[in-house]
């Protein structure tokens, strides 16, 4: 068995972060996203994986290379515009030959893996093996009806109305006979080859396509919420360590992890809650659910249910809450006469204001 990993598309929901990292690198708990889905896929017991790439394919072969530190063999293929997900299987068609696969989508977060999804279709070879959960938007996904035999009826891409609250979860598991769908299928309305519409061809074709409803935690991390929101999950779990230097006048409550070359002066950590290597948090609050990437700097402010990426900079701020901060950003106080705010925003940039 295979694996398509789809890491190209633009990332437009989580600029302006995704103007210069592509979304499948943002990281949560401070690990890009994508690393999560090849280490699930890699405990599947799947060895190679063909990783579909766009803009950003410089910037993700610079971080996954070819493979071998997630204990797979790596194949780039690259996809001139983003076409769909039906469009990418189509291009792959060579490097997954006639094996079984699976389709994974590189910004989602499935917490638990995917390997008892990858067993149960071993175990059973239907033509296709979907996972759905339950969520309160579906319109914002592929979206499932079941029979009440639970078997798939259809499918439809992002409803206006939603005929249920199961939507398609970004892992499907395939058998070759999906190939000839992706090529019947024409472009949808926003002019991609959709793979739920090849799914719907197929259960018109009837085809055996299985559905798996899971339970556990799922996120497509297009957004900040659900970025926050997935950060907040992994936190939970994190094993707490002191590896860099902690004052004798901070305090740590909770889980809290201090990297190798971070420091903490003067402050208190409330966790669950992740000081990357080399970042250093003086005279400062980091509360819950918060992830400090490598090399930050945290002076003399207050933070929590965010995510900061490296070399960001915060200085006498309070409170920073659901936020998340870029590469190298720096925040400081303006000057206090005259009472004014001072930006230099990037593009597509987001701020909320207080006062
Ligand atoms: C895609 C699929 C959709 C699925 C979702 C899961 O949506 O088209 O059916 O529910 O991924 O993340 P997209 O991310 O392309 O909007």
């Amino acid at each position: 068995m295979k694996a398509l990993v789809l890491a190209g598309g633009s990332g437009t929901r989580l600029r302006p972060i995704t103007h210069t990292s592509a979304k499948q690198l943002v990281p949560i708990a401070n690990k890009p996203v994508l690393y999560y889905g090849l280490e699930a896929i890699a405990d599947a017991g799947i060895k190679d994986v063909g990783v579909i790439v766009g803009e950003t394919a410089a910037e993700i072969e610079r971080a996954v290379g070819d493979g071998s530190a997630f204990g797979l063999n790596v194949t780039y293929i690259a996809q001139s515009q983003p076409l769909g997900l039906a469009h990418a299987v189509l291009i792959a068609r060579e490097f997954l030959g006639d094996d079984d696969f699976l389709l994974y989508l590189g910004d989602n977060f499935i917490l638990g893996g995917i390997t008892s999804l990858v067993d149960e279709f071993r175990a059973n070879r239907p033509d296709v093996q979907l996972m759905l959960t339950r969520v309160a938007n579906p319109s914002a996904y592929g979206v499932a009806t079941l029979t009440a035999a639970g078997r798939v009826a259809a499918l439809e891409e992002k409803p206006e109305r939603p005929r249920s609250d199961l939507a398609v979860v970004g892992a499907y598991l395939f058998t070759r006979a999906v190939h000839e769908a992706v090529r019947a299928i024409a472009p949808s309305e926003r002019g991609e080859l959709e793979i739920t519409d090849a799914l719907q061809w197929m259960l018109d074709h009837d085809r055996d396509v299985r559905p798996t409803v899971i339970t556990g935690y799922w996120k497509d991390t297009g957004n900040v919420a659900d970025m926050l929101e997935a950060n907040r999950r992994v936190l939970e779990v994190l094993e707490p360590a002191v590896d860099g230097t902690v004052s004798t006048d901070s305090e740590l409550i909770g889980r809290v992890r201090v990297c190798a070359g971070a420091e903490v002066r003067g402050s208190r950590i409330v966790g669950p809650a992740l000081i990357g290597a080399g970042s250093v948090v003086v005279d400062s609050y980091v509360g819950p659910s918060t992830s400090i990437a490598e090399n930050c700097r945290i002076t003399d402010s207050e933070i929590e249910f965010s995510i900061v990426l490296d070399h960001a900079s915060i200085t006498g701020v309070r409170r920073i809450d659901a936020s998340l901060i870029g590469c190298h950003v720096e925040v400081a106080p303006a000057p206090r006469v005259p009472m004014s705010h001072r930006f230099v925003l990037g593009d597509h940039s987001k701020i909320r204001i207080s006062s």
